[in-house]
């Protein structure tokens, strides 16, 4: 075989009248008057080689029987093109290759798709044939980026003195709040491994080893609904440090994100980033994941309506709820129709309507405006910032209700009205979450962060006295609407450890069966610590602007959890089921 003496990408002007060889894949041909043109392409560019009869006619000949993805190598000569048959679109647009030798190193079939940037494929089909796929530009272009950000992250917090640790895949349940991914032992009957859904407990345990800084690109699995971003198996940045506090993890992780977002975004974040409470976040986004890029900021005004004249919202605060509302820019045009489209929004979020006002040049134009009256209008549009042209929206309901419903409205609109500004990033820390949950009706607690996290020093009489109003030592990084990490100090002594265990309704039995391993090593001086898992996979989205998280995965699996390259998962044989000791109930043909 030849030996390749360029990419597809790299031959420019200077390169004239060199010989050089390319190898790489027919991207395209075209017949032209005795000369033949073909599109080579590999993964820094196409190059376009010429076949001419009268330079070689063997090859020339078998350029005829060229077709899309045959594989070449071809020894040629760099020619200028003349001016008038330039191409602006490559990177090689001023020169071409005649070619003198070619040796079609494969064949291949006709591809299911076009090997475009747009593809105009269904995604079953480009995930069935995804080598195909990821042999477009865009998609190296993707997984080129994901590399090259890891390989950043990576010299980063080698830089910080971090050691990477791996820890093991067949393992015990981590309680990270989804359903496990379960590996059956063969030398143990009935007994099972479960893929981690995070190292969460292996890295407390290197902690209290004395390995004082660690970081791994884990691989995470959890078995849980899937949407846009997330998948069943994932890659975290998981950290974790000694004598640390909450500050030390603001300051170990905001430089690197900063870095990332400048190297491959060129967009300035500024920093130290900005931190709110979950509580200002509910209060003024309705979501504990908020996207800064915009305000849209929603108003508790409660206290303006609660003796007015509109009996919904007396009546609503008056049954101990409130009534929130927010200002929409540019829409006191919007129809009946629109009006009546975002009540019912509403409604479908559980709202049990949507009250609206407009404000337009001779005043304010509502169905409930005659029951407000004018002075309560004026008051509101104050409140929400509202301006002639605007439209306010209001929901009277409990509290949760109220800043969800509106809170996704905010997000929904934004998009609709195009109002999120391009190239801006909006980090944000998300802090002082609760440290529990109880839902209605449910007798025990549930951990929001997970059962691992420590309470706020002044809280620890609370887990006694009041368990849900104890604050949490963790945070959420949050950028532009995404939840990018989570992290928390932890709790580091045995007895705290226990209550929370016991709170959560785990009993000392089951805690020592589940956790006893970090229940005994945290009786052996283990110091205080903490850390953060950073999804790796939903940074590599906003950096890339992928519109999916399976555009940056090499092979992700479906919305239904499946490889339709693979076509996993797939049944096994009875006798692979004997040696692992199991019978199934249920059987996919
Ligand atoms: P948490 O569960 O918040 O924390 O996960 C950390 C980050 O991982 C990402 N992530 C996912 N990405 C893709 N697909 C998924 N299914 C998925 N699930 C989570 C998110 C999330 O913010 N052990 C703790 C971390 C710690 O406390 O240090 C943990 O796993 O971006
Ligand atoms: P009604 O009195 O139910 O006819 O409602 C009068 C107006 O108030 C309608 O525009 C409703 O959509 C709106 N509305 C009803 N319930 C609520 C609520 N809980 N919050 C905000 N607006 C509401």
């Amino acid at each position: 075989m030849m030996t390749r003496t360029h990419h597809c990408g790299d031959l420019r002007k200077e390169h004239a009248s060199q010989n050089v060889t390319l190898m790489g894949w027919v991207h395209r041909r075209r017949d032209h008057g005795g000369l033949i043109f073909i599109d080579l392409r590999d993964h820094t560019g196409i190059t376009q080689i010429v076949f001419n009869p009268d330079i070689n006619a063997t090859s020339h000949t078998d350029a005829h029987t060229l077709r899309s993805e045959y594989v070449l190598a071809v020894t040629g000569t760099v020619m200028i093109r003349p001016e008038e048959t330039e191409n602006q679109a490559i990177s090689t647009g001023e020169i071409e290759v005649f070619v003198n030798k070619l040796d079609i190193l494969n064949i291949s079939k006709t591809p299911p798709f076009l090997l475009e940037d747009d593809s105009g494929a269904d995604e079953p089909i480009r995930m069935k044939y995804r080598y195909l796929d990821l042999r477009r530009a865009p998609m190296q272009r993707a997984l080129r980026m994901r590399h090259e950000s890891l390989h950043m992250i990576r010299e980063y917090l080698h830089a910080q003195d971090m050691i990477e640790v791996e820890t093991p895949m067949l393992t015990k349940s981590t309680p990270e709040g989804a359903r496990d991914y379960l590996v059956p032992s063969r030398t143990h009957p009935g007994a099972f491994f479960a893929l981690p859904q995070s190292p969460q407990l292996f890295k407390q345990l290197l902690m209290i080893s004395g390995m004082d800084r660690y970081y791994q690109i884990a691989r995470c699995f959890r078995d849980e609904d899937l949407r846009m971003d997330r998948q069943p198996e994932f890659t975290q940045i998981d950290i974790e440090c000694a004598f640390v506090t909450r500050e030390n993890m603001f300051e170990l992780i905001e430089p690197i994100i900063v870095k990332l977002f400048k190297e491959f975004r060129q967009v300035d974040v500024p920093q130290p980033f900005p931190r709110m409470s979950y509580q200002t976040v509910m209060e003024h986004y309705g979501s504990d994941k908020p996207d800064l890029r915009y305000d849209m900021l929603l108003h508790d005004v409660s206290h303006i309506v609660s003796d007015s004249g509109f009996k919904v919202f007396k009546d609503a605060i008056a049954k101990g709820g409130v009534v929130k509302g927010l200002s929409i820019s540019g829409m006191a045009d919007a129809s009946r129709g629109e009006t009546d489209g975002l009540t019912a929004t509403a409604q479908k979020l559980g709202a049990k309507g949507l009250a609206w006002i407009k404000i337009i040049d001779a005043g304010f134009e509502s169905p409930i405006l005659k029951f407000l009256g004018e002075p309560a209008a004026q008051e509101l549009a104050k409140t929400l910032g509202g301006k002639p042209g605007d439209l306010l929206i209001f929901v009277a309901d409990q509290y949760n209700v109220a800043v969800s419903v509106l809170g996704t409205l905010r997000i929904e609109l934004a998009t609709q009205r195009n109002v999120i500004p391009k190239n801006t990033v909006a980090p944000l820390w998300v802090t002082d979450f609760p440290l529990l949950e109880k839902g209605q009706g449910e007798t025990r607690y549930t951990a929001i962060h997970h059962p691992f996290t420590a309470p706020f020093d002044g809280d620890i009489d609370k887990l006694d006295t009041d368990p849900t109003k104890a604050k949490a030592k963790a945070y959420d990084l949050v950028i532009n609407g995404y939840e990018i990490g989570g992290g928390s100090i932890r709790i580091h002594q045995h007895s705290i450890q226990q209550k929370m265990l016991t709170l959560l309704g785990i009993s000392e039995d089951e805690a020592q069966a589940k956790f006893g391993f970090l229940l005994d090593a945290l009786e052996f001086g283990a110091p205080p610590h903490g850390g953060i898992a950073i999804g790796f996979d939903r940074l590599v989205m906003l950096l890339t602007e992928a519109p999916s998280i399976r555009d940056i995965i090499a092979f992700p699996k479906t919305q239904s959890a499946t490889c339709p390259l693979t076509d996993a998962p797939s049944s096994i044989t009875p006798a692979q089921l004997r040696e692992v000791h199991l019978k199934t109930l249920e059987r996919t043909p």
